[in-house]
């Protein structure tokens, strides 16, 4: 066992728990801890390191970008930052960014951008989805709907409407009797387990948004910057959001966020209504540009084949060992598989899901689960054929071993 384990619970708050690897070094698609040993890495730092790690192009326009300067407040105009936002709009629709470091501090500036209409048009509250997941500051947290996520923290005092992704019929009820400013979701929740909203639910709410003046705000931090095939998750659909919450991809690997607001809501923020020291970081919207040079559309087509290429992959595995494999569900490179827990048998102290992870490390895979029995594929979308061949061999060896056992 390495020695940065001890030394980690001696200094740092008990906040994560982490797998046993100290990561040493990253190219590509791989990982690399301090004994050398090679992983192949299906989160991408939980969403983050969508073109890998140490992508060339990046780490030349970083940089560049380092030779320049790398912190200049926001007293002066920064060039990448104004050209970031031209393309994201340009991606997406016609309006106005708002950069900040992180996923939560975006979905607060999207609270507080709310907050600002409905002050102006005298409405209040948000509707937002049970099993949800928009950050751990408390205005998002207070957003967040999730079990273990927002216990003994106090909720700003604002209405957050919950409905769950059962609900959606009642939607209608929920506008009609509480008249909400705006509703909050992500197209697919990323922490709550790879459910994505079907079409048909999707242009119900935007029909009712349309139909009760309700803000439609959509979190793209996870399924954004091409995760699922289309540069935002909701291009996959024919609806159009009012404002966007992004972050992750976005900064090539460094901390960038923000969020997009359509230019029919354009004019709620004035100089001093909001800011972050941070925001936007040079460095990260150089970073950011580059990202969305190399996520043409070209590109796009390729992360769609390849998950196509998985998914079915996964689905002959399913059908192989229908006792372990449940739902398979998700969109491009955003994949949940739902793992049965027949038994509940103890493997050294572990249940099936961690020893179903060890046994990943353990052969140089690292997966994620979430809810318990998700396992979360969240791979760089540079990720190539051989390398979903390799996971998905392992991964049968692995079901093999378990049904024999
Ligand atoms: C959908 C979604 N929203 C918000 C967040 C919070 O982002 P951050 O961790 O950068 O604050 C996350 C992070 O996992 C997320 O997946």
């Amino acid at each position: 066992m390495s020695e940065w384990l001890e030394r980690e619970k001696s200094v740092l708050l008990p906040t994560y728990s982490r797998y046993p690897v100290v990561i040493e070094k990253g190219r590509g698609t791989k990982l690399y801890d301090d004994k050398g040993k090679e992983y192949l890495d299906l989160f991408s730092g939980l969403a983050v390191n969508v073109l890998g790690h140490c992508h060339p192009r990046l780490i030349n326009r970083g940089k560049r970008q380092l030779d320049k300067y790398l912190h200049i407040s926001n007293f002066y105009y920064c060039k990448n930052a104004i050209e970031l936002g031209e393309k994201l709009i340009d991606r997406s629709f016609p309006g106005k960014v708002f950069f900040c470091n992180s996923g939560a501090e975006a979905t607060e500036a999207a609270i507080k951008y709310l907050f600002k209409i409905g002050v102006k048009e005298g409405r209040r509250g948000i509707v937002v989805i049970k099993n949800s997941f928009h950050g751990r500051t408390l205005g998002a947290l207070s957003a967040t709907k999730m079990n273990g996520v927002s216990q003994d923290f106090p909720s700003i005092e604002y209405p957050f409407y919950e409905i769950s992704r059962r609900q959606i019929d009642e939607i209608e009820d929920l506008f009609i009797e509480k008249q909400p400013l705006g509703i909050l979701f992500e197209i697919i929740s990323g922490s709550g387990g790879i459910q994505v909203f079907p079409e048909e639910e999707l242009l119900q709410i935007q029909r009712l948004c349309k139909k009760y003046d309700v803000i439609m705000v959509v979190d793209e931090i996870q399924t954004g910057i091409g995760r699922t095939g289309k540069f935002f998750a909701y291009q996959n659909f024919p609806i159009d959001p009012d404002i966007l919450i992004f972050a992750k991809g976005i900064g090539g690997g460094n901390p960038l966020g923000g969020i997009i607001v359509r230019d029919q809501f354009d004019g709620y923020f004035s100089p001093g209504d909001h800011g972050t020291t941070f925001g936007p970081n040079p460095l990260s919207t150089a970073m950011g540009l580059e990202t969305l040079e190399v996520i043409n559309d070209e590109f796009l087509c390729d992360v769609k084949s390849k998950s196509q290429k998985l998914i079915k992959e996964l689905q002959l595995l399913k059908e192989k060992f229908p006792e372990q494999i449940g739902e398979i569900r998700g969109l491009g490179m955003m994949i949940g598989v739902e793992m049965l827990i027949g038994s509940k048998k103890d493997y050294d102290g572990m249940n099936y899901i961690q020893k179903i992870q060890y046994n990943f490390i353990e052969k140089g895979i690292l997966v994620n689960f979430t809810q318990g029995n998700i396992l979360r594929l969240l791979p760089p979308l540079i990720i190539e054929m051989k390398e979903i061949q390799e996971f998905v061999k392992t991964f049968g060896e692995l079901l093999a071993d378990y049904s024999a056992s």
